[in-house]
């Protein structure tokens, strides 16, 4: 069949990587992609807010499958757009999207299933959101109720900087009209957990760990990840168990409860503290960068996954891993999440060579004039697998080495907490 991708991330080559691999695949298409993907799937500008184009498209291409890459088109309800329309398309529905797309929906929602989650208030204006405050212990966390490109969280270390991310949001830093969540500072160690629901059942897939801060040992701005790896160290078989009968069950039966089954990925961000996992977040998609660790990792037909969790059958789903440790390091124009050069020149990206056990994704290149340039903030994303961690870690940055690119940068460290253990 033929598939489409939707988005240009890094996360969306390996999902383009893996879909090639199906014996299902008879062509991949992406919505808009990156220079990366267009080696394998035709690339195509479309604007990912334009549903109706996006179907003329697929009608255009006899597109049997579509697969959502980020949360933004899951949130703005791409999915009931194309129930009906006779193409499949894998991820939740609009009512389902809210768990992402609003973090009071999804704190209220945990409230309800009493699904352990840090303590936390709702506020719709400055003033009541400040008084609050002035009786909680720091460190505490200020958070922006709507999608804010990984931006709209502050944990605070003081009152004066709570104050100051509460103030930022009433101001309108992410928009009019944006309500804020307070909750309590968790202590702990941080674990992606994955599984795939059909709206009654899952499938688990594997935990990973990704590094979201810009700087060595996790200092300075949140990112949107800056390199991750799988499986997860403090991810054990009990914690698995824990979180799948305290978080992800009651989570599934509450959108079965409300008559909006949850479809598609949930990503469930977790702090684990002392054996005690608790949910920090919930993502309605892959992780970007846990995908690509994900994917290299992954033995079994993803594409097979997918139309399971459509159909409702996605008990059927034999999900094979590699027990291999594999990692991602991703290369960032210099700057980035601060303001960064655009169009810099990447010389010899030829040199590596992919093959099953090392992938190259490219999240934002172009190719123009004979060279391949960088175009956003996070550019490539050099992911490898082996026996062990230390030896995957090595391969990445040895070929990172072979990579002449002025402009770039990555973190040294990836990987440190599980190399530690
Ligand atoms: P979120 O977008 O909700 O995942 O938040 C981004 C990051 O902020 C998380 O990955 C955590 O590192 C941190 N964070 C969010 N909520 C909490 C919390 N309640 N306690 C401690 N850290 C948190
Ligand atoms: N890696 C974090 C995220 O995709 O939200």
């Amino acid at each position: 069949m033929k598939i489409l991708v939707l988005g240009n991330g890094a996360r969306e080559h390996a999902l383009c990587y893996a879909i090639s691999k199906s014996p299902q695949t008879s062509g991949i298409f992406a919505i808009p992609g990156n220079y990366g993907m267009s080696k394998i799937a035709q690339c195509n500008k479309i604007d990912l807010s334009d549903f109706e184009s996006i179907h003329i498209f697929c009608q255009k291409n006899q597109i049997e499958l579509v697969v959502v890459g980020p949360e933004v088109p899951l949130v703005e309800g791409i999915v009931d757009f194309f129930i009906n329309k006779n193409i499949k398309i894998f991820g939740p529905e609009k009512f389902a999207a809210q768990l992402e797309g609003s973090k009071g929906f999804m704190k209220d929602l945990c409230k309800e299933y009493n699904i352990p989650t840090a303590i936390y208030e709702r506020f719709d204006n400055e003033e009541s959101a400040l008084t609050y405050l002035q009786k909680q212990k720091t460190p505490i966390v200020i958070k922006t109720d709507g999608l804010a490109a990984g931006k709209g969280v502050t944990v605070a270390e003081d009152p004066a900087s709570a104050e100051q991310a509460v103030k930022e949001i009433f101001g309108g830093r992410f928009g009019n009209g944006m309500e804020v969540v307070i909750e309590e500072f968790m202590e702990g160690e941080e674990a992606s957990y994955f599984i795939c629901s059909d709206g009654k059942d899952f499938v688990s897939l594997v935990s990973a760990q990704d590094h979201k801060r810009i700087g060595e040992g996790d200092t300075g701005p949140n990112t949107g990840g800056m390199g991750a790896y799988s499986p997860a160290p403090i991810f054990t078989q009990e914690i698995q168990k824990q979180v799948d009968e305290k978080i992800i069950k009651p989570t599934l039966q509450a959108f079965q409860d409300k008559g909006c089954p949850y479809k598609g990925i949930l990503y469930a961000g977790l702090m684990i503290n002392n054996g005690i996992a608790k949910l920090v977040e919930y993502n309605i998609r892959f992780g970007d960068p846990e995908c690509q660790v994900l994917m290299v990792r992954m033995k079994s037909d993803l594409v097979e996954m997918m139309l399971n969790s459509i159909d409702g059958t996605i008990k059927s789903t034999n999900l094979e891993w590699d027990d291999d440790h594999c990692a991602t390091v991703v290369i960032a124009s210099n700057g980035y999440p601060g303001k960064f050069e655009k169009k810099t020149i990447i010389k010899n990206l030829e040199e590596l060579t992919n093959d099953n056990n090392f992938q190259v994704f490219h999240a934002a290149t172009v190719y123009e004039d004979g060279e391949v340039k960088a175009d956003g903030g996070r550019v490539l994303s050099i992911t490898a697998k082996s026996g062990k961690l230390e030896n995957t870690l090595d391969k990445i940055y040895n070929s990172i080495s072979l990579i002449e690119w002025p402009q770039g940068y990555f973190r040294k460290d990836i990987g440190f907490k599980a190399l530690k253990r």
